[in-house]
């Protein structure tokens, strides 16, 4: 099959353009290429046969020539930044996603995996059992917003030519050629490499699940291949089994990695509203071939190999090479994105 991968030049997407290519496909990738320059030791199969520089908010049906199905990856894709530039987020999440898939409707593209997110369970931490996926939805920021009304969209474009499948994302971590060091796993693994001390800002109580980025590329493989007769859905909670925890036990397993490291949880970014426990069976059960192969345990030794391969140099792993929102804020400093996150000419 020839997949058509937007937001390929993020941290997920050179993962799943491995993936996809050792399963046998070809990947066109379409993104911006707002973290294109970012990329370190990159085998060749993370990077598309095809690419197109182009930003969603213009993508049209004659991107999708020859395409069988569309992973969407592209959207500003942090918390924080969706509260900093709500509009943006809005137009690039939310309306990039409709025009995508319009065209990609248009084009008779009939497959088309969306990677929503957990984060659209928002202040959910309440809830006596873990949130399946008829559980109400309480998104807490403007990306999770963005997730919930193109999800909503992306329903009403279902009919017998599309089949739009929701993949609602835990927390990602892993290791990327395109690191990013601002989701939690990563983010506490290299506090604590850096200083000596594991730093948590909230008081630790949120649930936060987790899912490594290889099981997210892998259930956006299913997504996209199965044939349409196998789904009795057409959206999935993806996580592991047993891949809910508090953001206090994300920090002891980062602290088991790195010993003589001291813990702090200072509680001094106050109460954080975003917590949720997510039940994953129907992903586990019901999305054709989706078996995830990691857990966190693992995923803190691999992102440790990553961080001894760097030096421990508390701003460059905090600075723009790594956070998302500092280097955005980096090409708007610099005159190269416009408020509008277009790219100046
Ligand atoms: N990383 C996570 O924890 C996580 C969890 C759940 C869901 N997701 C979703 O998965 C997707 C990928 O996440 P990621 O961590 O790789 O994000 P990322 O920020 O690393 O990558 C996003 C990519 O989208 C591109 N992009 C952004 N705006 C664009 C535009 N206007 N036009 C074209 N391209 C544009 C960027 O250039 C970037 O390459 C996102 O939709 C995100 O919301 C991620």
């Amino acid at each position: 099959m020839r997949f058509l991968v937007t937001g390929h030049c993020g941290y997920i997407g050179p993962v799943l353009i491995r993936l996809l290519h050792e399963a046998g496909h070809s990947v066109v990738g379409f993104d911006t290429g707002y973290f294109r320059d970012l990329i370190e030791n990159a085998p060749e199969s993370c990077f598309p046969d095809e690419e197109i520089r182009k930003d969603i908010r213009d993508i049209e049906q004659s991107d999708f020539k020859g395409i069988d199905a569309v992973v969407h990856l592209a959207a500003l894709s942090n918390d924080p930044l969706g509260e900093m530039v709500e509009k943006q987020t809005h137009e690039i999440n939310t309306v990039g996603t409709i025009r995508c898939a319009q065209a990609a409707k248009l084009a008779g593209v009939e497959r088309f995996v969306f990677a929503s997110s957990c984060s659209i369970y928002g202040a959910s931490g309440d809830a006596k059992t873990p949130l399946d996926e008829n559980a109400p939805l309480a998104p807490v920021s403007a990306y999770a917003v963005s997730k919930v009304d193109s999800e909503a969209a992306l329903q009403q474009l279902k009919d017998d030519s599309f089949f739009p499948v929701m993949l609602r994302n835990a927390t990602a971590y892993g290791v990327s050629p395109r690191m990013r060091l601002d989701l939690v796993v990563a983010n506490l693994m290299a506090s604590g490499y850096a200083t000596g001390t594991i730093k948590v800002l909230s008081d630790g109580t949120p649930w936060r699940p987790l899912v490594h980025i290889e099981d997210i590329s892998r259930a956006a493989h299913c997504a996209g291949t199965a044939d349409r007769n196998l789904f009795e859905h057409n959206v999935f909670n993806i996580g592991a089994r047993d891949c809910n925890y508090t953001v206090a036990d994300i920090a002891k397993a980062v602290a088991a990695e790195l010993p003589g490291c001291k813990t702090e949880i200072t509680g001094e970014a106050g109460n954080d509203p975003r917590s949720y426990r997510v039940d994953f069976s129907r992903a586990l059960n019901g999305l054709p071939a989706f078996e995830p192969q990691w857990n966190v345990e693992k995923g803190a030794k691999e992102t440790l190999e990553w961080l001894k391969a760097h030096p421990a140099d508390l701003e460059r792993l905090f600075g723009p090479d790594f956070i998302r929102l500092k280097h955005l804020r980096k090409l708007s400093d610099n005159g190269q994105i416009d408020e509008e996150f277009r790219w100046a000419v």
